[in-house]
């Protein structure tokens, strides 16, 4: 507390001027009665603004006047209103403001001989606070208290080795205010023609952000996509950086578009106007402008904005926090062999670690090889995976989003085929088919499709390892629930 420490200055500072400096004279009752003058003035600091309020912050005279300051006054004056508050210490807090005007705050200290002049004056503008009543009257973000999505805390295993899949272009890195813009579109339902679908409707929090349905519902409520909605977790490590099963979205960023223009899912087509139609939707609602003044530094809205604000949103949803997380910290050693990707993990189970074995070695060492193109501890596709034989002749290079969450996402592949983890284990244990864009680590050295034939149990225990991959932390973050009240 700086006011108590100039406050004990001050009285030592009184005792030696005003205390026995009198006397002098021979010592027999000559007393000599120091003058109690008015004190200083305080030192203002800082004055700062609330709602209808002003909190004034101050240091006490060095000159007390010769007797204890018995109390401080705080004056504000603004546009014929003169409010003051009174109390014996700093802060002071002077209420019944007018908000938008701007007030002068000054401060005097009292002793038994009356008040001392005034601090100088330090200026304020009260205001309700800064988030419009536009935006509080239906979304709960709040500008003066924003959520952290600009500096995650990464397990030591998010090393240099995990930093170069970040698919972060340099001109997008995460800030709260943008990525909070992101939430609100990811979560507004006017983002589709008839506001009925939200991108949430599809990748849904409680569901690693997918859809339990084999295929979504779009905006008309009668048709559904061709492909199975993905999970959005640590999307920001897929290197390639392109989206979509089937990799057609060269970027997080140019793929925030496509659901928009979709003409199943949220209907901005060309017969619907396109963007432009939902921009000038969107500019049609105030809080849309002041969010995106206050995101962007100007009211401005373009589709590039959308695509950053969202992908910003997406990026920061990071999965970190499974059980394979939470035993790996504990065994996890830069110098170790293979990074102890291969140690037993104390809080998994017999069944488990087997299957953590079996997908972490590859076939040569007797396990399943999954880790090659599941890569740990993001379990983002490798850049290099071709496709996993789930046609036979299939010519189209797929990718996986990462096996985080896999448990409570099903059901699986870009088509949804295969219902639960089980049917995905036995479709690599005896099902993957040959074709072109099969990838090498599931051929044999004749180029013929790998068939594992695992025992019934290990292929049990992969499928319960694949469910240690779970994130419930991720599915029930604050930070990705929906804004709206
Ligand atoms: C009607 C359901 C639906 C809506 C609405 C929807 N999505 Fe999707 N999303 C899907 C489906 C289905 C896929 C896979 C499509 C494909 O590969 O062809 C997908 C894929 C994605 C991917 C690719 C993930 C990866 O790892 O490649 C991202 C990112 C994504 N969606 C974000 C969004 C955003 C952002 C919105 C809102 C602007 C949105 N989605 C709206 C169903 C939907
Ligand atoms: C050659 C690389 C490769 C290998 C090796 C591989 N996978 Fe995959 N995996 C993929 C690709 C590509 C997909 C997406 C296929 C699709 O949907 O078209 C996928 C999909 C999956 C999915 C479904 C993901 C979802 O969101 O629906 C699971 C689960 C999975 N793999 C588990 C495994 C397991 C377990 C192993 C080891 C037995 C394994 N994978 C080996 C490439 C690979």
């Amino acid at each position: 507390m700086r006011f108590s420490a100039a406050w004990v200055i001050a009285l030592a500072a009184c005792a030696a001027a005003c205390g026995g400096g009198g006397g002098g004279g021979g010592g027999t009752g000559a007393t000599t009665v120091a003058q109690v003058t008015v004190p200083g003035a305080p030192t203002i600091q800082s004055v700062t603004a609330g709602n209808a309020t002003a909190t004034v912050t101050f240091l006490a005279p060095a000159a007390t006047g010769g007797a204890a300051i018995t109390s401080f006054t705080a004056t504000c004056v603004g546009s014929g209103v003169t409010r003051t508050a009174s109390g014996a210490a700093s802060p002071l807090q002077v209420v019944n403001l007018t908000n938008g005007v701007s007030f002068a705050c000054t401060v005097t200290a009292t002793n038994s001989a009356g008040t001392g002049p005034s601090s100088q004056a330090l200026n304020v503008t009260p205001t309700a606070g800064s988030t419009p009543t536009s935006v509080s009257d239906i979304l709960t973000v709040n500008f003066d208290a924003l959520l952290n999505y600009s500096s995650a805390s990464l397990p030591a295993y998010y090393d240099a080795t995990v930093t170069p899949l970040d698919n972060t272009p340099p001109g997008n890195q995460i800030s709260d205010r943008q990525a909070m813009l992101g939430r609100v579109l990811f979560y507004d339902r006017r983002l589709s023609v008839n506001d009925t679908i939200a991108c949430s409707s599809c990748h849904q929090q409680a569901r690693g952000f997918t859809d339990p349905a084999r295929f979504s519902v779009g905006f008309s409520g009668a048709a559904f996509t061709t492909a199975h909605a993905m999970r959005l977790g640590n999307v920001r490590y897929y290197r390639p950086g392109s989206m979509f099963w089937d990799r057609r979205a060269a970027s997080v960023e140019a793929q925030v578009s496509q659901p928009i223009q979709n003409p199943v899912e949220m209907g901005w087509d060309t017969n619907a106007g396109g963007i432009a139609a939902l921009i000038t939707k969107l500019n049609a609602t105030t809080y849309y402008r002041d969010l995106f003044n206050f995101a962007f530094g100007s009211p401005v809205i373009t589709e590039v904005r959308i695509q950053q604000a969202v992908a910003q949103f997406e990026r920061a949803m990071l999965t970190t926090a499974s059980r394979w997380d939470t035993g790996y910290a504990g065994v996890f050693d830069p110098n170790a062999p293979n990074r102890n990707l291969g140690t037993p993990l104390p809080n998994l189970t017999a069944q488990e670690n087997r299957g953590r074995q079996l997908f972490m070695d590859g076939r040569q060492q007797g396990g399943a090889g999954c880790a090659a193109c599941h890569v740990p501890p993001t379990f983002s596709l490798a850049a290099n995976s071709d496709s996993n034989g789930l046609d036979a002749g299939e010519t189209r290079i797929f990718k996986s989003p990462s096996l985080k969450n896999v448990g409570v996402t099903g059901p699986y592949m870009h088509d949804g085929r295969f219902a639960t983890l089980e049917e995905v284990v036995d479709f690599y244990d005896h099902g993957i088919q040959a074709g072109p864009a099969l990838d090498n680590r599931l051929r044999q050295p004749n180029g013929a499709p790998i068939q594992l034939n695992l025992s019934a149990a290990d292929r049990a225990a992969i499928a319960a390892f694949l469910r240690t991959l779970d994130d419930t932390s991720l599915n029930t973050d604050a930070r990705f629930s929906s804004p709206f009240r």
